[in-house]
């Protein structure tokens, strides 16, 4: 069966994290994001691709200052409270009834009830002529220690991270779950020994 290239949204889960921000006025703003990934393993900056008409946007460009929070999949209506278009005077924790968690190296807070909390400031933006590419830098990492041992291993079964996968009729709330099978990362390389690994 073949799908349109216009459908490649749905080959791929993929994860939801909602985006805190501020906006000058200091209006705290949230909103779902999918286009949203770590750029490569183990460095500390991370991407997202956002529409031009976006608050979140905006308050990026603004004050150069986001937090990426983790949902649980638990916290689904409130995610979906805060995918709707509010107008930017809007403070869409209220509307969404959620509580700031208050951020260590930046302005903009968290989202309480989250997992994990990566405050970022703005590195880069590659604009686009119908979106826009923001590159950051996460300047701080938090997570709830209820959900991760002290190595910062995630247990994804109790946390429950949110993803989804896109439909022709809209969107299924997935988590992942444990398939049996691991794989250590020096597999990737001939001899065992990681080429990013410090030099012994
Ligand atoms: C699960 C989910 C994922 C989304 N991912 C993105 C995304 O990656 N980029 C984007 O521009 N909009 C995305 N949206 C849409 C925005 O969340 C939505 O337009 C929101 O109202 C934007 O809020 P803002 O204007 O306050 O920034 C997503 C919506 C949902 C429900």
């Amino acid at each position: 069966m073949k799908l349109k290239p216009s459908k490649r949204e749905q080959i791929f889960p993929l994860p939801v994290a909602l985006v805190s921000t501020v906006s000058n006025e200091g209006i705290r703003n949230a909103a779902p994001w999918s286009n949203i990934t770590p750029i490569l393993r183990p460095l500390e900056e991370v991407v997202l691709a956002s529409w031009l008409k976006r608050d979140t946007l905006t308050n990026i460009r603004e004050t150069g200052e986001f937090v990426i929070n983790i949902p649980p999949v638990e916290m689904v209506e409130a995610v979906m409270v805060c995918s709707r278009n509010y107008p930017p005077e809007v403070d869409e924790f209220e509307m969404a009834g959620l509580k700031s968690h208050i951020s260590e190296e930046i302005r903009a807070p968290g989202i309480e009830g989250c997992l994990a909390w990566a405050e970022c400031t703005l590195v880069e933006e590659i604009l686009r002529e119908k979106f826009s590419l923001i590159i950051g830098k996460v300047v701080n990492l938090e997570v709830d220690e209820k959900f991760f041992d002290e190595e910062g291993q995630m247990d994804f079964e109790k946390a429950k991270p949110m993803s989804c996968v896109l439909g022709s009729k809209g969107l299924t709330f997935t988590c992942p779950k444990d398939s049996g099978k691991s794989a250590d990362y020096s597999e990737m390389f001939l001899g065992g020994k990681e080429a990013l690994s410090p030099k012994p």
